[in-house]
C-alpha cells in the first residue's frame, strides 16, 4: 500500500496547540493521512506539559517527538514513562526518562516505527553520537517501516544523517530550527529528506517567540524568558508517501497552512 505519514514541524506555545487543534483533523483528511507526527518540544515556549501533549494527541497526533527543550518543563517526565506514543531523543547520554523509539500499529498490520534523535552541532547538552545510537536501534527494531524526526541546529548535520539512514529508514525530516527548507527529496535508496518542516505557531514572530525578544537578545539586553508571539498562527508539514510493499518513500511534498 502507499502509506501516508503526515510529520508536523514544531508547535509553539499554546496558540500553536489551538491551530494544530483547527486544522489538524481537516489536513489528514484532506491528505489521506494514515500516521502523524508532531514535533511538540516548544508547546510550553519550551518544554512541553502534560495538558499540551494530552491536546496535541486530542488533535490527531499518532506520535510526539521532541528535542533540546524535553526537560524545559520537568513536569513532563512521568508522562514521557507512562506514556509510549511519546518520544524523547533516543541519544541521551545517561539515563533519563522515557524512550526514544518505539514500534507502533498502522493500517493493514503495519509497523511503524519512529525514532527521535537530536543532533550534536550547536546543541548545548551531552548527547550520545546519534549516528551510531540511530544504527544500534535499527538493529533491534522490528518495523516495516522505519520513520526518523532529527531536531538539530545543522543543515550539514541533517543531510549526512539522511544519506546514512538511506535504504535503512523511509522518512527522515529534521526540526528544531522552526524555519522551513526548499529540499524535499527522495534519495536513491529511498528515504523521503527534507532538512527541516518549519513551526507551527506565530506568523509574526522569530521562530515563534516575540521579535522584540529576539532583537534584544542580538542586542545583548538582558537575558529574558522567551515568550510566544500574539497574532494569527501557521502550520507547517510535510506528506511522506511510503510504498510499504517496496520500502521505499515515492513522494515528498510540503504541506502549509497559514491565516
Ligand atoms: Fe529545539
Amino acid at each position: 500500500m502507499i502509506l501516508n505519514v503526515l510529520a508536523v514541524g514544531d508547535v509553539v506555545g499554546d496558540a500553536g496547540v489551538e491551530y494544530l487543534d483547527r486544522h489538524l483533523r481537516a489536513l489528514k483528511k484532506l491528505k489521506d493521512i494514515h500516521f502523524a507526527v508532531v514535533n511538540g518540544e516548544n508547546a510550553s515556549g519550551v518544554g512541553i506539559l502534560p495538558r499540551q501533549a494530552r491536546a496535541i494527541f486530542d488533535a490527531g497526533a499518532d506520535v510526539i517527538t521532541l528535542g533540546n527543550h524535553t526537560w524545559n518543563r520537568i513536569q513532563i517526565a512521568d508522562f514521557l514513562e507512562d506514556n509510549r506514543d511519546i518520544l524523547r531523543p533516543a541519544n541521551y547520554t545517561s539515563r533519563v526518562p522515557g524512550r526514544g523509539w518505539g514500534v507502533y500499529d498502522g493500517p493493514n498490520g503495519l509497523r511503524i516505527g519512529v525514532i527521535n534523535l537530536i543532533g550534536r552541532c550547536e546543541m548545548d547538552s551531552n548527547f550520545d553520537n546519534p549516528f551510531t545510537v540511530a544504527s544500534r536501534i535499527l538493529r533491534d527494531m522490528d518495523a516495516d517501516v522505519v520513520l526518523v524526526d532529527f531536531h538539530a541546529e545543522a543543515t550539514s548535520e541533517k543531510g549526512a544523517m539522511a544519506y546514512y539512514l538511506d535504504g535503512r529508514a523511509q522518512a527522515l525530516w529534521g526540526t528544531h530550527t522552526h524555519v522551513p527548507t526548499a529540499d524535499a527529496q527522495v534519495l536513491e535508496k529511498g528515504l523521503g529528506f527534507i532538512t527541516d518542516l518549519g513551526m507551527t505557531g506565530p506568523v509574526r514572530s522569530v521562530l515563534g517567540i516575540k521579535p522584540e525578544q529576539a532583537i534584544n537578545r542580538f542586542l545583548g539586553g538582558l537575558p529574558q524568558r522567551f515568550e510566544p508571539a500574539p497574532g494569527p498562527c501557521k502550520l507547517e508539514s510535510v506528506v511522506f508517501s511510503i510504498d510499504t510493499d517496496r520500502r521505499r518513500c515515492v513522494g515528498v511534498e510540503r504541506v502549509d497552512l497559514g491565516e
